[in-house]
């Protein structure tokens, strides 16, 4: 017998949607990222893009929607290097006067590299004599071509309106960055390691997971949240961005020490919190403190953790990751949210791939 395709079955490779092929394109995504860029007998970092670039006095990211929760990780890279970084919502950095800082860089990271809110940050910024740099995946790009330097993620074409491989990209050229910035002061060897690792770790993740098994249980509560501490908060936050977009549920992120503040109040048994935990650390017995909070309020909390801590104690159900490096975990624990987030939109029927309302490039302020 024959089987027929239909054109639009052959892009999408036998998956019933771009989402779900370009979340599985992930490792593939990430060794073209890190290719001719990584040193194993050095243990160093090398990326030709970036050789007239020197260490910045501070560094300002702006960025919107999933490309913001990956600059947020980025600061983190540049702080942890001992280099002063903050991270900006483009459609907010020139409300006021625009807080350029003087000999420092501002880095814009757009996917796309046409994200109109991004590119009129960027402009701010050189208006007022700032060096900048894109971060992009698309070579000739508005912003590639507006900005002093580019950087190239080099993730792949991705269709999908939901960014699901190209933050996974994004996340790994931004530890490049950080890296050959800083002269290596943001990492290590072991982080080069970590990082040539990553996609088969990725593709463990994507062999081993429940998330199927777990959305079912699920699909009639009420809100979502998301929470994580130190680099998994912008995991958080970019878990239930996608959860939102794609499945039209209401889902928040927050960083976990955050919800005895105010949002513990929304917490019920109606309200499925997943919990980002790896390691076990001060961090994580501080996350695991706030789990605990959620648990008592009978919210059902499912864990995503590398098994380090005691976390599974206090979950309804487990998303296990590999135990690797602090700087990748949260690459693992976002893919495992991606496909929580695809699941449960594919069991409620939703327009995965054109979610309503929503472009792929947004090309107005
Ligand atoms: C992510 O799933 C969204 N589609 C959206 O938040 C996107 O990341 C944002 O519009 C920025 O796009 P860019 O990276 O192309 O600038």
């Amino acid at each position: 017998s024959t089987v027929s395709w239909s054109a639009e079955q052959t892009g999408k490779s036998g998956y019933d949607h771009y989402m779900l092929k370009e979340i599985h394109e992930q490792p593939t995504a990430l060794r073209q990222g890190l290719s001719g860029r990584l040193d194993e007998l050095s243990g160093q970092v090398t990326v030709e893009e970036l050789d007239d670039v020197g260490t910045p006095e501070t560094v300002h990211f702006v960025a919107c929607g999933t490309s913001y929760h990956a600059a947020l990780y980025g600061v983190e890279l540049f702080r942890e290097a001992g280099v002063p970084a903050q991270a900006f919502l483009a459609s907010e950095y020139a409300t006021g006067p625009a807080p350029v800082p003087e000999d420092g860089l501002v880095v814009g990271v757009t996917q796309s590299g046409e994200t109109a809110d991004t590119l009129s940050a960027l402009r701010e910024a050189q208006g007022r004599g700032a060096e900048t740099l894109a971060v992009t995946n698309v070579v000739g790009s508005t912003a590639a071509r507006e900005c002093d330097h580019a950087l190239y993620i080099r993730s792949g074409p991705e269709i999908g309106v939901a960014a699901t491989k190209t933050f996974s990209s994004q996340l790994t050229a931004l530890n490049l960055l950080a890296e050959t910035l800083t002269d290596g002061a943001a990492g290590s060897r072991d982080l080069v390691g970590a990082l040539r690792d990553v996609p088969g770790d990725i593709q463990q993740v994507l062999d081993e997971t429940t998330a199927e098994a777990i959305v079912d249980e699920y699909r009639d509560h009420e809100s979502f949240f998301f929470i994580g501490r130190g680099l998994h908060f912008p995991v958080a936050l970019e878990g239930a961005l996608k959860f939102k977009e794609i499945t039209y549920e209401h889902a928040e992120g927050f960083a976990a020490g955050e919800l005895k503040h105010g949002p513990l109040a929304l917490v019920t048994r109606n309200t499925p919190v997943f919990a980002i935990v790896t390691g076990d650390d001060e961090r994580a017995r501080k996350t695991i403190g706030n789990v605990k909070e959620v648990e008592a309020r009978d919210a059902p909390v499912i864990a995503v953790t590398d098994g380090q801590s005691d976390v599974e104690r206090y979950a309804d159900h487990v998303l296990e990751i590999p135990e690797t490096h602090p700087r990748t975990a949260p690459m693992l624990a976002n893919v495992q949210l991606q496909l929580v987030a695809y699941h449960m939109a594919d069991r409620l029927g939703r327009s995965i791939d054109k979610p309503r309302n929503l472009a792929k490039s947004v090309t107005v302020e």
